[in-house]
């Protein structure tokens, strides 16, 4: 069926129609104005859907509004977890955020619950528990996730709005366009890596350097050497910060680089451009405030952190953004106890860009990521840009 340029099967011609209830039409009225934007023939089903849009700081009561509406009958069909929200769901309190603030975030939380979304928090989905396989179509709304799970994963998404991901959910489909097709995930630049990467702040400020550079493009990285979880998370978030990109391809590690970069306009990455993209990411200064883990930290990241704070006290306001998922492995695996006894802080189920930090009086941030240098940056804050290691070091009164 089709009532417009989307054609429709019948239980999607329902949903539009009111069938399937209030929150099903609104969501599909939703996805058939974006297919009918972008040229979709069809939907496709979704298996997954990560929703962004959660921190009240973004979203305001306008967005409160909205899920409350959408929560009178609507329900998750697919799998669905949450981005980040403005503060610690349990923590907040510790963190500086005001009661009023507080508040209005649990109603934000309250009404993705009441829509059976998963109260994930975090910008890692495919570390906690929601990581779709190789060619699965579906429908994520984190910018930084979107990379890993087209280029790392080979799932197929584009990057949804906070209000296009959560109508994938309530109806199980998205329009089948952009990422979904295969001709849109060929490269459309070759990076030859010349410099010698090293730390995950080095993927991070080569996807930086390249985002600004291919734009929505699609780079494909030529580099024959393995790369760690952490590095090609760190890619994912810088790409996807400086640039609109959607997906990358890198020779040897990502599923799909086997089909080239055929004629792809070629592009060096050198160890000079390594050398001014780091530089230009920090602002110097003496942080008041350090922040890691963006995207969410890993096992492994904290891992590292404990080992560094092992025996130390920190002397600055010291955040640890992870996953409340990493957060109970790191419970169990002793890292926590060891963190916590140095004064740094978990900062679970948010980060420092969503959190109002810039409220709490804090003016010059040190983290590793470039994406968050650009988000604080826009905010109007200072930013170091260091290594993890660096990070623990200064937070400690270390060189
Ligand atoms: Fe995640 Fe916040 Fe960075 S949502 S990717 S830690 S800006």
């Amino acid at each position: 069926m089709s009532r417009s340029g989307v054609r429709l099967t019948a239980e999607e011609e329902g949903m539009l129609e009111g069938r399937a209830g209030h929150a099903a039409q609104k969501s599909m009225e939703i996805l058939v104005a974006l297919g009918e934007i972008y040229g979709a023939e069809r939907m496709v089903r979704v298996t997954s859907v990560q929703v962004s849009g959660v921190s009240y700081k973004n979203l305001g009561d306008a967005g409160i509004e909205f899920l409350s509406e959408l929560a009178k009958d609507g329900s998750a069909r697919v799998k669905t977890t949450l981005n980040p929200a403005g503060m610690s769901l349990t923590g907040w309190r510790s963190q500086g955020i005001g009661g009023a603030f507080a508040a209005r975030q649990l109603d934000v939380i309250e009404a993705y619950r009441r829509l059976g979304v998963e109260i994930s928090c975090t910008c890692t989905p495919y570390l906690a528990g929601n990581e779709p396989g190789y060619g699965e179509h579906i429908a994520w709304g984190e910018s930084s996730a979107v990379v890993y799970a087209n280029s790392v994963l080979g799932a197929r998404t584009n990057r949804e709005g906070g209000p296009s991901a959560l109508a994938a959910s309530l109806t199980g489909r998205t329009p089948l366009y952009g990422y979904h097709l295969d001709r849109n995930r060929v490269p459309t630049a070759r990076v030859d890596v010349e410099a010698r990467l090293g730390s995950p702040e080095d993927f991070s400020a080569m996807g930086y350097f390249v985002g600004k550079l291919v734009k929505d493009g699609v780079p494909f990285f030529a580099r024959s050497r393995p790369a760690s979880l952490e590095q090609l998370k760190a890619l994912s978030a810088a790409l996807a910060s400086s640039g609109g990109v959607a997906m990358f391809h890198m020779e040897g590690v990502t599923p799909e680089a086997k089909m080239g970069a055929g004629t792809a306009e070629r592009v060096p990455f050198t160890a000079e451009d390594l050398r001014e993209t780091k530089a230009k990411l920090d602002d110097l200064g003496s942080p008041d405030f350090i922040s890691v883990g963006c995207p969410h930290c890993s096992l492994d990241e904290v891992r590292t952190l404990a080992g560094l704070l092992s025996g130390r006290r920190v002397t600055k306001e010291f955040w640890i953004c992870c996953s409340g998922q990493v957060k109970r492995l790191s419970d169990e695996a002793g890292y926590t106890a060891t963190i916590e006894r140095s004064g740094a802080k978990f900062a679970t189920d948010t980060c420092m860009v969503v959190a109002p930090i810039e409220e709490l009086g804090y003016k010059v941030v040190a983290t590793n990521s470039a994406k968050a240098v650009h988000y604080l940056r826009n905010a109007g804050m200072r930013v170091r840009f260091l290594t993890l290691e660096e990070c623990a070091r200064g937070a400690t009164g270390r060189k």
